[in-house]
């Protein structure tokens, strides 16, 4: 009657892919508990590591878990422990693993009635209240594992991408707060003809790239003309980590989601090494704090522990 889940972080956009391209991260995530309750609704009952509200429907994963809970007709309910490792305004898809999670887990509860889409669907209803913003860049990776393309989100239509098997990730994240919605509310409305050319180019290469394992083509597609410049501006040294990370052998290197993460990928492990130290001592020589993971490409996504 109860279950516990691992909820992995995930880097959205993956620099061309604004709102629509997503990876899963294998060793970060938040663990989360959902149990049947004989009370009918949706409770969360505790939330460990960070502070965030227990009122379902001010809880990214209570929202989610209503949009789900209401479209069942059950006498009992749920109640929902959520251990947060994953730090809110990372950059991560904090808010996207807490979304997933509830509903991940309430669908095993039940039988698994409702499929990865449909969860995904739950999701974005939780999503929304962090970001302001219903999208599912961060949820379908978090849901489905390895890379996804949301191709509509009315109506959801999710693609699986391939993911090279050599393919490292290396996340650098200085210890600032960067809301989602903040980073929406400063991008242009609009953009020239010119940057959405090199952009779309540049994002059907990549999935080319994904696709053929083709590595250099990977790296010569990882370029966002279009969100970077602006959202760059609210990281600190965020070209210093750049230049470092492409000069010691990343394929590429961008901002994670909305920031203030910032992920790079390499071919192999000891590349992905390299590039760990060298952007480390980026921040060390700065004096800010910060956190670096290291992860392969989740293929696997959202599982039961
Ligand atoms: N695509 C979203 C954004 C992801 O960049 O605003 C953030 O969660």
């Amino acid at each position: 009657n109860e279950i516990k889940i691992f909820s992995p972080a995930t880097v959205a956009n993956v620099a061309c892919g604004f709102d629509v391209l997503g990876f899963c991260l294998d060793n970060i995530g938040d663990e989360m508990l959902i149990r049947k309750t004989n009370k009918k609704g949706i409770f969360i009952t505790k939330i460990e590591g960070f502070d965030l509200p227990m009122d379902a429907e001010l809880n990214v994963a209570g929202v989610s878990a209503l949009a789900m809970y209401e479209a069942l007709n059950v006498d009992y309910g749920f109640e929902i422990e959520i251990c947060k490792n994953i730090k809110p305004g990372s950059g991560i898809g904090s808010s996207a693993a807490s979304a997933v999670g509830s509903v991940f887990g309430m669908n095993e509860l039940l039988g698994k009635p409702f499929s990865k889409t449909q969860l995904t669907e739950f999701a974005i209803k939780g999503e929304a209240l962090a970001s302001k913003c219903e999208h599912a860049d961060n949820l379908a990776p978090a849901i489905f594992g390895g890379f996804t393309l949301v191709k509509s989100v009315s109506p959801l239509e999710i693609l699986e991408i391939p993911s090279p098997d050599d393919l490292y990730v290396t996340i650098i994240h200085p210890q600032i707060e960067i809301k989602t919605s903040e980073a929406r509310a400063i991008l242009p409305k609009e953009v020239s003809l010119q940057s959405a050319i090199t952009q779309w180019a540049n994002f059907g290469s990549l999935i080319h790239g994904l696709h053929t394992s083709n590595y250099e083509l990977i790296s010569k597609s990882l370029h966002d003309v279009i969100i970077e410049p602006h959202r760059s501006k609210l990281i600190p040294y965020y070209n210093e980590v750049k230049m470092e990370a492409l000069k010691t052998g990343a394929l590429g290197c961008g901002i994670s989601g909305s920031g203030p993460s910032i992920f790079s990928l390499s071919k192999g492990l000891e590349n992905a090494k390299n590039v760990e130290d060298a952007i480390k001592n980026v921040y060390s020589k700065a004096d800010i704090k910060f956190d670096t993971y290291r992860s392969r490409i989740n293929t696997e996504g959202i599982k039961i522990i």
